[in-house]
């Protein structure tokens, strides 16, 4: 006897990295995975965040034939005010949204015929902070699932080329952080940290400790309005600040990522001083 489960056709799913909103940031094997897909489910966040479901249509568009896929979007519920919550309420809010969102994919997906291929499109890489693949396998928990990740360029990767810079010092780690995270974790152990998500320049919260650190800055990456500011991070911070606050008021909305970073170590550099 054959189980159930045996014969259930599972859908075929893509999540696909697109990078940054440029279609010169789409890979050969993204670019491939986007001609295989049928249908994309998109989230629109509203007003707010409409150049990026246009940044999404252009990706399309600028690879795809007309007719030859559909471009559906889903409207999403509102997340709240995120900044002002504490760690608990905010993750509360986060798993809210998180499900209504779960609810209104699968609810899209079972109106759609079964051999069709679904694909999601990622901002960035779907591998850091972004919530597409671990929605995805909700809905695998609903509908069964067979997911394929194409990765895509991140901001990270962007905004390291951007100033040719690799990102490691000699044998140094890494440490990607949030900018909620930052002012507890920041170390000069961590080596070279990169912040994202970040609602307000949390780095002006290191002053006191590390004025010294070099700030990379970049907001927009991608966009043709990209901005990248470079400096000592005491002298950049009330340049930033009103920069990034100008920004959100122009566009309705700004994305920024920096990397701070403390001086190569040589055998007679001295480590950096808190
Ligand atoms: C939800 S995360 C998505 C990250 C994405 N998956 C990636 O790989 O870059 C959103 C954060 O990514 C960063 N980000 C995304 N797009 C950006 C852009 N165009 N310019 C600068 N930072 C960006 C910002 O730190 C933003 O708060």
């Amino acid at each position: 006897m054959k189980a159930a489960h045996q014969k259930m056709v599972k859908r075929q799913i893509k999540i696909i990295g697109i990078g940054l909103g440029s279609p010169g940031h789409l890979t050969g094997h993204a670019i491939e995975a986007l001609r295989q897909v049928d249908v994309f489910l998109v989230a629109d966040k509203g007003d707010i965040k409409k150049e990026m479901v246009a940044a999404r249509k252009a990706v399309c568009e600028a690879f795809l034939k007309p007719g030859s896929y559909r471009f559906v979007t889903i409207s999403d519920t509102d997340r709240g005010p995120d900044a002002k919550r504490g760690t608990t309420e905010y993750r509360k809010g986060v798993q809210a949204w998180r499900q209504s969102r779960v609810n209104r994919f699968v609810n899209a997906i079972k109106e759609l015929p079964p051999n069709m291929i679904v694909g999601f499109l990622a901002w960035g890489d779907p591998a850091f902070y972004d919530s597409l693949i671990g929605i995805v396998e909700e809905i695998g928990e609903i509908i069964p699932l067979d997911i394929r990740v194409i990765p895509g360029i991140s901001a990270i990767q962007a905004l390291a080329a951007e100033n040719a810079i690799c990102l490691n010092r000699v044998a140094a780690p890494i440490h990607i952080t949030t900018g909620r995270r930052l002012p507890r974790e920041w170390s000069p152990e961590l080596g070279t940290v990169v912040v994202m998500l970040d609602k307000g320049l949390a780095c002006a919260q290191l002053l006191a400790r590390a004025p010294d650190l070099e700030i990379i800055w970049g907001a927009y990456i991608g966009f043709p309005w990209q901005i990248i500011r470079r400096g000592r991070l005491a002298d950049m911070v009330q340049e930033l600040i009103p920069l990034r606050e100008r920004l959100r008021q122009e566009h309705g909305w700004v994305m920024d990522t920096y990397i701070l970073r403390g001086p190569e170590m040589t055998d007679d550099a001295p480590p950096l001083e808190i």
